[in-house]
């Protein structure tokens, strides 16, 4: 419910007291008052959302009072109330900033068409503000690929986005996860309704809960003003649960009861709230194991992962590769109004070549610089894609186009006699494995079955100790 706190300011007690109780009876929280000063020290006092105001009062002009609520800086609503004898004052309000008015007396069927009005109107000023904060055109993007993993990826979006089932998307960073997310969202009957993104793992810890839920005017310091959470926003719509391994116990708590019981209450507020969301969320972390090792609930993993989805890594599906390439290529050509020659055979090669540890998200990197250091009207060339580094290496492929660490080099010259050392193969084979754990040394020592220490030792033998955009360290361990 977008609108909570209504002010009846009106000066006939009988009038008032049958409109409080009809807007009490529809579970509103409820002030009467029948003099201006009164209505306004609640205004000092509280946040409201609504006010129904008389046009004649004790103490002044029901319309003098809606022109200074105007410059208020949380303004509620305001529909004036009017007998015959003031209408066309009434219609002037509506100038000067009124909602909406009603004839006096008013039945019961009006008083909920003028609600469901106000309220439509304050769910979508409330999600427009937060719209405007936080979205890019970057995110309105199609899903693009045309491999038989993408084709498969988009067939499950149609089926799931028919439902209301709950949808956990995982996959490497970098995969289109958010933008899978969105095209479930646009493909769904809820199209029409918000859709509401958290990122959990850019929240600090200590505001998630705030973030998530919302909270009451003074419920910790800081709290100012009441707000409403991002599930509230989402009401009748989609949220985006984005990185939701990041949370901790206690929100992963309270992110259960919601799935369970489609209810929340703000942080210091006693009040629940229902809400009717559809849950989508994502994570580039296997939560199964985050089961495992007891740091996210198991009940919380079943609930979230109805429909499980997963997008492949780009090295998994070779044949996006290209196709992607030439669509940021040209996308970028757009942005930066610069006109490119094509590619060469050997960037294509090296494109195709590369494993793309940052996924699509990499390979829209490598484009952009690409088309930016190109000259106009040249070919992009494989030097352009500036890979270096560990993690760009593309081991003995024999086109000797590409660009490579200084180490592996020697390897290649070597080739002219058709020998590589054995202390070059280990070499390649590190970075080999290291590129395949997405730059992850844990994981890779894992799989090439020695100790981290032992990697580490021979990562410093081969001059590759720092070297690698897509080195993570060990924190994962
Ligand atoms: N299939 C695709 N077609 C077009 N653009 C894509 C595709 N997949 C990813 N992208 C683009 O790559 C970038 C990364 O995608 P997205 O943010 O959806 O990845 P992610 O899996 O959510 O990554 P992270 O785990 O890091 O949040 C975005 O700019 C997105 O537009
Ligand atoms: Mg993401």
């Amino acid at each position: 419910m977008p609108i909570e706190k209504i002010i009846v300011l009106e000066d006939d007690a009988l009038v008032r007291k049958s409109l409080e109780q009809q807007l009490r009876n529809r579970r509103y929280d409820v002030a009467g008052c029948g003099s201006i000063a009164d209505a306004q020290e609640y205004l000092n006092k509280d946040n409201f959302d609504l006010i129904f105001c008389d046009v004649r009062l004790p103490d002044g002009d029901g319309t003098e009072f809606l022109k200074q609520v105007q410059t208020r800086p949380s303004k509620p609503l305001v529909i004036m109330m009017t007998g015959y004898g003031t209408v066309e004052s009434a219609v002037a309000c509506m100038k000067d900033g009124a909602f909406d008015y009603m004839l006096k007396p008013f039945s019961g069927e009006q008083i909920d068409v003028i609600l469901k009005k106000a309220e439509e109107f304050t769910q979508l000023v409330k999600v427009n503000k937060f719209l405007t904060q936080d979205e890019g055109d970057e995110n309105h993007y199609e899903l693009l690929g045309r491999s038989p993993a993408m084709d498969q990826v988009r067939q499950l979006i149609r089926k799931v986005a028919r439902t209301q089932a709950t949808v956990l998307i995982h996959g490497e960073s970098g995969t289109g996860k958010e933008l899978v997310a969105r095209a479930i969202y646009r493909e769904s009957p809820r199209n029409n309704a918000p859709f509401i993104r958290v990122n959990c793992a850019a929240v600090p810890e200590n505001l998630i809960e705030s973030e998530f839920f919302g909270h009451e005017k003074g419920s910790f310091t800081g709290a100012v003003n009441k707000r409403e959470g991002r599930f509230e926003l989402a009401h009748g719509g989609t949220i985006l649960l984005d990185e939701i391994s990041e949370i901790s116990p206690q929100v992963q708590a309270k992110l259960l009861r919601v799935l369970q019981e489609r209810e929340l209450e703000r942080v210091g507020g006693s009040r629940t709230i229902k809400v009717d969301v559809r849950v989508i969320a994502t994570t580039n972390r296997d939560l199964e194991q985050s089961v495992e090792k007891k740091e996210f609930r198991q009940d919380l993993y079943f609930r979230l992962n109805v429909v499980p989805m997963l997008v492949p890594p780009l090295r998994e599906r070779r044949e996006d590769i290209l196709f992607l390439a030439e669509k940021f290529m040209h996308r970028f050509e757009r942005k930066h109004g610069v006109k490119v020659g094509g590619m060469s055979a050997a960037c294509r090669n090296a494109l195709e070549n590369h494993s793309w540890p940052g996924n699509v998200r990499e390979l829209q990197n490598v484009l952009e610089r690409g088309v930016i250091l190109c000259a106009d009207g040249e070919q992009l060339q494989s030097a352009h894609l500036g890979f270096s580094g560990a993690s760009g290496i593309i081991v003995a492929q024999g086109t000797g186009n590409t660009a490579s660490t200084g180490a592996s080099a020697s390897s290649s010259a070597d080739g002219a006699e058709g020998v590589i050392s054995l202390g070059d193969m280990e070499k390649n084979h590190i970075i080999q494995t290291l590129e395949k754990c997405a730059g992850n040394r844990t994981h890779a020592a894992r799989k090439l079955g020695i100790s981290i220490r032992t990697l580490r030792n021979k990562l410093n033998e081969y001059g590759l100790a720092t070297k690698g955009e897509g080195d993570v360290e060990e924190a994962a361990e």
